[in-house]
């Protein structure tokens, strides 16, 4: 079992809305065609799936939460889509370890800071494969790697946050580090090495609008 350490308070959903397609999963966007049918696993409040959706104008995105607790992070990303005009995305319940659809079915699955939160990363991996088109499907994963993240000035309360967030999200049954793990967790999934493309990517978050 694992519990979703952040929650979906405001000022997280604040933090998550930040996220773009191009600064979260830019190494994904050069695959994309414009007619693709595409899954965002773990969608929380859905500004990356939405723009997933204007990079696929003849295509279609889905993006799904775990359980019916999380539907109003939904309902909030659908009144997002629906206010910037994006009638090519879906938002449902889906639970990344049992996603509701049937075995190659998307032409990308993707999963953008999710599996740093399950207890069973490589069974929902497994999962994302079951769904994905077979052969030539894509599943594209990003995490974090909370050990390496850094900041300037030095900080007494800043390390003591980053030490105990740790502790919290491995007590929760997560993974903070899961950065370095992704490549063996792919593997571990019985994706073969040769299909696998491994990129590394930062959030530099020094101007004031990011700051912010
Ligand atoms: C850090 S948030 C990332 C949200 C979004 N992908 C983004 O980057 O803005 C992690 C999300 O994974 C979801 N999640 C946790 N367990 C999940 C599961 N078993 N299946 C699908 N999503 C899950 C959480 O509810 C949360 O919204």
């Amino acid at each position: 079992m694992s519990s979703y350490t952040h929650g979906h308070q405001a000022s997280v959903l604040r933090a998550h809305s930040w996220r773009t397609a191009q600064n979260s999963c830019a190494y994904l966007l050069g695959s994309l065609k414009p007619d693709m049918k595409i899954l965002d696993v773990g969608c929380g409040p859905g500004t990356i799936t939405i723009d997933l959706a204007r990079l696929v104008p003849q295509g279609h995105v889905t993006g799904t939460e775990p359980t019916a607790a999380q539907e109003p992070v939904l309902q909030q990303a659908r009144e997002i889509a629906a206010q910037q005009g994006i009638t090519n995305v879906t938002f449902s319940i889906g639970d990344g370890y049992a996603l509701p659809f049937a075995d190659n079915s998307f032409d990308v699955v993707h999963a953008h800071q999710v599996l740093q939160h399950v207890s069973e990363p490589v069974k929902m991996l497994a999962e994302m494969k079951r769904v994905v088109k077979k052969p030539g499907g894509i599943i594209a994963v990003r995490e974090c790697d909370f050990a390496t993240m850094t900041w300037h000035p030095p900080s007494e309360g800043q390390s003591k946050w980053h030490a105990m967030y740790q502790r919290t999200a491995r007590a929760n049954g997560g993974e903070p580090n899961a950065g370095r793990a992704l490549l063996s967790w792919a593997l571990t999934a019985g994706i073969p090495r040769e299909c696998i493309e491994t990129t590394i990517g930062t959030w530099c978050i020094a101007s004031q609008a990011d700051k912010e």
